[in-house]
């Protein structure tokens, strides 16, 4: 089992002794405690469950701060050597996933430094000088969440690129575009596709953003108020990929912004997603019919033998609803907190995990179902007829040819939709008669410029969906996104 598959603190790997003899005292803080925790404290207090999953980031962090020790004469080389030797062994454990995650260690950073101290002896317990388990999670989780936005930007740009993929084969597929999900003005489906590109491009630079904020390293920092060691923060810094030590050491062991911030980007992108899946949703209703999804994407019903469910979509729906909460509920456990390191910290950590891997099956689920997906272009191009989608070109054409002023235009062009509606028909089947008897000017030279085609190929102003502008788009698209 993987580090990030064992389950969490559940009773049976919480290993929590129910005898009546007292556990002993930690070997980490034994000093000048007489006994270990109660049962229940150490249930509470236990991160192990969860934090394992920073096990790679501790690992990489030991291994720089060691060598930076022995750099600074501070330990022996011999001894970083053997720290940096035995820490490699660790992580070939728990890669193996032979490596016993032990509750009454706590957290990640413990069990870690336990194990090393069981492979390696004496010099294991060099490591731990000049730093503390504050600035050592804080710079842990920092690299976790730096990982993850790199594998959520990784994720929209794949999603990015299936949607210019799908966008260049339909930037001639007419669709009626909505408002308030009423038909209103004719798009492309390219056009369509084409906003989520911008929604997703959006969300990346936001990941972007929080990374670059992110990217400062809080190693030696130590519990609160730095180290008397003559620690190097810039070689460590360095080794770690980040820019630059982090300026305050009250503030970079207090520091949960980037947490929250990639909490942010990532509910705002879940947002998107959701969003998106609706309109997949209603795209494949019997009502709509705009696209199919095969077998791949949807399920079937146990007891309607017509239904193809589009679950997945309504999964990705309802999935915002924990990113969201989760970025709620870290606010609401760093609001109000005293500087620095409190212990409420600790509950960091799941909320950006389930953020993370709830993200990560949306992004993925949402390629699929794009790469999945046919498009039924006569079923659009019908529904793009209903709904007098041509309104606004009828009201255009008044202005353009008779120089009505717009308000004015856009009367006449109510009364002409009404006259259709009340004969079931539409602008275009209404006799040159019907029409002049609303406004006398109007000629045959109307009937053109009100076919949807010739709507759609009118709308060409800059980021329009006129498929010459949606053709240049799509273009832009790749050299911008991919
Ligand atoms: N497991 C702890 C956490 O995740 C590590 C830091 C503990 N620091 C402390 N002073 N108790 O926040």
């Amino acid at each position: 089992m993987s580090a990030d598959q064992t389950p969490q603190n559940s009773a049976a790997t919480t290993g929590v002794p129910t005898g009546s003899a007292a556990p002993a005292a930690s070997q980490m803080w034994g000093g000048r405690f007489a006994r270990g925790p109660a049962a229940i404290m150490e249930k509470i207090n236990a991160s192990i469950g969860f934090d394992k999953r920073l096990a790679d980031q501790d690992i990489a962090g030991s291994k720089a701060h060691a060598a930076m020790l022995a750099k600074q004469g501070i330990i022996s080389q011999a001894d970083a050597d053997a720290i940096i030797a035995g820490l490699d062994r660790v992580k070939a454990e728990i890669d193996a996933g032979s490596f016993t995650f032990k509750v009454e260690l706590e957290d990640i950073h413990m069990n870690v430094e336990a194990r090393l101290a069981e492979l390696i002896g004496e010099p294991a317990k060099r490591l731990h000088t000049g730093r503390s388990r504050n600035d050592q999670v804080a710079t842990d989780f920092k690299l976790w969440v730096r990982d993850a936005i790199d594998r959520t930007i990784a994720g929209l740009t794949a999603l990015q690129a299936a949607l210019i993929d799908l966008a260049e084969q339909h930037t001639g597929t007419v669709m009626p575009g909505f408002t308030h999900l009423q038909a209103a003005q004719p798009i492309s489906f390219a056009h369509h596709l084409l906003a989520y590109v911008e929604m997703f491009g959006r969300d990346r630079s936001r990941f972007r953003d929080a990374r670059c904020r992110l990217n400062e390293c809080p190693l030696g920092s130590a519990a609160l108020a730095g180290t008397p060691y003559p620690i190097d923060r810039f070689m460590t810094a360095e080794a770690l990929g980040f820019n630059r030590p982090t300026a305050n050491s009250l503030d970079a062991v207090s520091d949960r912004d980037f947490a929250l911030e990639y909490l942010s980007a990532a509910s705002i992108c879940a947002m998107h997603l959701s969003r998106f899946a609706e309109e997949i949703v209603i795209w494949c209703s019997a009502q709509f019919r705009f696209i199919k999804l095969s077998d791949a994407f949807t399920t079937g019903s146990s007891i309607m033998p017509q239904k193809k469910n589009p679950d997945a979509a309504e999964l990705v729906r309802a999935k915002a609803g924990r990113v969201i909460g989760s970025l709620n509920s870290l606010l609401i456990a760093m609001k109000g907190l005293p500087l620095a390191y409190s212990k409420d910290m600790q509950e960091d950590k799941e909320p950006v995990f389930e953020a993370d891997d709830t993200l990560a099956l949306c992004i993925a689920a949402m390629e699929g179902m794009v790469r999945d997906m046919q498009p039924n272009v006569p079923a659009m191009r019908e529904a793009a007829d209903r709904g007098f989608l041509n309104a606004t070109d009828l009201a255009d054409w008044l202005v353009r040819e008779l120089d009505m002023p717009f308000r004015e235009a856009h009367h006449v062009t109510g009364r002409a939709v009404k006259a259709a509606e009340d004969r079931r028909v539409g602008l275009t089947d209404l006799s040159l008669a019907e029409l002049q008897a609303i406004e006398p000017r109007i000629t045959e030279a109307v009937y053109p410029a009100l076919s949807i085609e010739a709507s759609l190929n009118s709308r060409t102003s800059f980021g329009g969906p006129a498929p010459v502008r949606v053709q240049e788009a799509v273009k832009a698209a790749r050299e911008r996104f991919l």
